[in-house]
């Protein structure tokens, strides 16, 4: 068993990663790390952990765990690792976008890893460092690799995607105010949102001309999930992207390819991202769904830790649906 420590820990994916790890067989939860609980229940802040764990939250941290995960806000990750040491042999896997860009993925030394098994599973399985993907970054990009790898992504790329509350983090605003939310939806930062980054490097990383991306995101008035759709010029037939992406995720563990329309449903409470081709004309429409904060966060975050420490990638993370 290796020991493991969760920062911000009364956050949404602090409390999903929680749950994970208490059902995870190789892990065993060091410390739960909180500026605002310390010395009270886990539960207090996770209610759905009742009787699954006496766990406290902690005010310090134990710099010898074999793991950390910090699940703060952008800009805090850096800040807490500056003011915190670990152990040389501490594994770190960040959910923030501190390390994910080239640019900013060196810290003290260290070079994070961009954590998407399905583009860099060798490079995870070799690193101590991970920068977690953002959750829109995990479904659209997905959606589109196996088009970038094999050239496909020349002309411009549309894509909306819409995503449940909790993307938003436990904190209240105005935007997830519930007289605000429910029964409401509406896009928000149109074309510039933070993700465009990390998705432009992946895309861009198989060497061939990628097209302008335009991205909408929406808010919608449903608490977790991601259901992102792209299309792009597309001059093959349906059959050949369909084989192309049956290729490119033939070793994957969690994405796969539908042959039926999908909808969000069918992945939330899981780490699967699926996917769905629909062809009209000359245009590819490309559906990805997943839940934002397991694929799109926390269960991308297991994932990456069996990876780097060479367990089965599926191991703590065989979730059902909830579906009905
Ligand atoms: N929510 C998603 O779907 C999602 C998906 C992908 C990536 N992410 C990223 O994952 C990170 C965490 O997201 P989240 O949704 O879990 O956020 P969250 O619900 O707001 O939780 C963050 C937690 O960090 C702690 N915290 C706040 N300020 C801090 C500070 N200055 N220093 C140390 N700890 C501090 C707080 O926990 P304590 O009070 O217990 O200290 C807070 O509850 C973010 O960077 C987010 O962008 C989120």
């Amino acid at each position: 068993m290796i020991k493991v420590g969760i920062i911000g820990g009364s956050g949404y994916t602090g409390g999903e990663l929680i749950r994970l790890l208490l059902n995870h067989s190789q892990v065993e939860i060091d410390f739960v790390f909180s500026t605002t609980r310390a010395g009270k229940p886990v539960t207090s802040a996770h209610q759905d952990l009742l009787g699954q764990t006496n766990l406290l939250f902690s005010g310090e941290v134990n710099p010898k765990v074999d793991a950390v995960f910090l699940c703060l806000g952008h800009g805090n990750s850096t800040k807490f690792l500056d003011e915190n040491t670990f152990a040389e042999h501490t594994k770190i896997v960040d959910l923030s976008n501190d390390f994910r860009l080239q640019a900013s993925s060196n810290w003290n030394g260290k070079t994070f890893v961009y954590g998407l098994p399905e583009l860099n599973k060798s490079k995870i399985e070799n690193t101590d460092a991970i920068a977690n993907p953002g959750c829109f970054a995990t479904a659209i990009q997905l959606g589109l690799l196996p088009l970038a790898q094999a050239g496909l992504l020349k002309g411009e790329i549309h894509t909306n995607a819409i995503t449940g509350s909790t993307g938003a983090g436990v904190g209240l605003s105005a935007t997830s105010h519930f007289s605000w939310r429910n029964n409401n939806v509406s896009w928000y930062k149109p074309f510039t949102h933070q993700h465009l980054g990390e998705i432009g490097e992946s895309l861009k990383s198989f060497g061939n001309p990628t097209g302008k991306q335009y991205f909408l995101p929406t808010r919608g008035n449903f608490t977790r999930g991601i259901l992102a759709t792209s299309y792009t010029r597309f001059d093959g037939d349906l059959e050949a992207a369909k084989s192309l992406f049956a290729s490119f995720y033939a070793d994957a563990a969690f994405t796969h390819v539908s042959e039926e329309p999908i909808h969000l449903k069918q992945v939330v409470n899981t780490n699967q991202c699926h996917i769905h081709l629909h062809q009209h004309e000359d245009v590819l429409l490309v559906t990805s769904t997943i839940d934002n904060l397991l694929k799109g966060a926390s269960g991308q975050a297991v994932q990456n830790m069996n990876l780097m420490f060479g367990w089965d990638q599926r191991e703590g993370l065989q979730l059902k649906a909830g579906v009905f």
